[in-house]
């Protein structure tokens, strides 16, 4: 634990939550004779909201107060922390009106091997990748550990749970338990028959949430899509899913020669399919022209509470259209403001 962090972020906490500077004397005091900071489920409430507040990679911050947090530090057994990750799972799923969710584990001591809670598997083939690149060595892992996948290209993955220095254990996710939505498009029946689907809820589970000098190093979020996350990285990607070709294919686009903008017509209808997928399905999502704005006002926001925004350009820009958003044309200053969600060592 790190003293200096600790006092910062209780200022922090009592001047935008009005406490008083008696109260922020005696909470010190109180800190000091228990010899440790163990934060109050206020405290890490509040670090969590400003941790996604100065997560500068992130378009969807207006949102930051929204954020609901399930505080299960007390937990050490693994089932009962698979149980927590199931409920996290179900509560921002919400029938497909998804809700931005933080379950905290006790910091130090419990881990959560997968990248996302919900991901799908890859497997390396003789006929190349089937599923989803990224997760072949993830994939790999679990298979060491006894997992059996079907062999799909959309099997969803175990979760991997590991308390302290013991084994890490697997738990298969109940598929009632995983809403998933059908890739369709509104004109063109050729893209449903590429049988793409996605999960409806994005859940970062490798990050580590660093408030008040304490590194929580299971505490897995989530907010809801923004559909080039899917539609122009996951599917399109060359190193993932790959699927601008068989797009293009199925839209009668000729693949010859790179100046008739094929990718960028394909990339086009495939993020329209997944929007409209969505929509369709009744599961949150936001379109990246939305999300600009919406960022846009989380900058006057913030302007209006006299913080400075902080921001990764490189990040917020969208992969589709950039310079169609405000976003684009101008600067935003990198600077790391803690709490905040950080990369952690991957444990494999
Ligand atoms: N880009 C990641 C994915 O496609 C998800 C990252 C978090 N995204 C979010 N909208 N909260 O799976």
């Amino acid at each position: 634990m790190n003293f200096q962090e600790m006092r910062d972020f209780l200022t922090l906490y009592k001047n935008e939550t009005n406490q008083t500077e008696h109260w922020l004397m005696s909470r010190l005091q109180q800190i000091e004779l228990q010899g440790e900071y163990v934060p109050t489920t206020e405290e890490i409430t509040f670090g969590a909201r400003v941790a996604w507040r100065n997560s500068n990679k992130c378009i969807g911050r207006l949102f930051w107060q929204s954020l609901q947090v399930f505080d299960e530090r007390h937990l050490l057994d693994e089932q009962a922390i698979f149980e927590a990750l199931l409920r996290h799972i179900d509560v921002a799923t919400n029938g497909g009106k998804i809700k931005p969710i933080i379950t905290i584990f006790a910091p130090g001591r419990v881990r959560i091997w997968n990248h996302q809670l919900i991901r799908y598997a890859g497997y390396e083939t003789d006929e190349g990748i089937v599923g989803d690149p990224e997760s072949v060595r993830f994939t790999e892992l679990c298979m060491k550990l006894g997992w059996q996948g079907e062999g799909t290209a959309f099997d969803v993955l175990p979760l991997v749970i590991q308390v302290d220095e013991q084994i890490p254990n697997f738990f298969e996710i109940p598929k009632e338990h995983v809403l998933e939505v059908n890739v369709t498009h509104p004109d063109y029946k050729a893209i449903d028959e590429l049988n793409l689907k996605w999960y409806a809820v994005p859940i970062i589970s490798s990050m580590r949430f660093s408030c008040g000098g304490i590194d929580f190093t299971a505490a897995p979020f989530n907010g809801w899509y923004m559909g080039t996350e899917i539609g122009a990285r996951n599917f399109a990607d060359t190193k993932r899913y790959n699927m601008l070709p068989a797009v293009a294919d199925a839209i009668g686009l000729k693949r010859d020669t790179n100046s008739s903008l094929w990718k960028d017509r394909a990339l086009v209808e495939l993020n329209i399919a997944v929007l409209h997928s969505f929509k369709e399905a009744g599961v949150s999502i936001v379109d990246h022209h939305t999300a600009a704005q919406q960022f846009k006002l989380f900058e006057q926001q913030e302007g209006l509470a006299e913080r400075d925004i902080t921001g990764n350009w490189t990040w917020l820009i969208p992969p589709l259209s950039p310079a169609t958003t405000h976003i684009y044309h101008q600067p935003i200053a990198n600077i790391i403001k803690k709490p905040n969600y950080f990369y952690q060592k991957e444990p494999f």
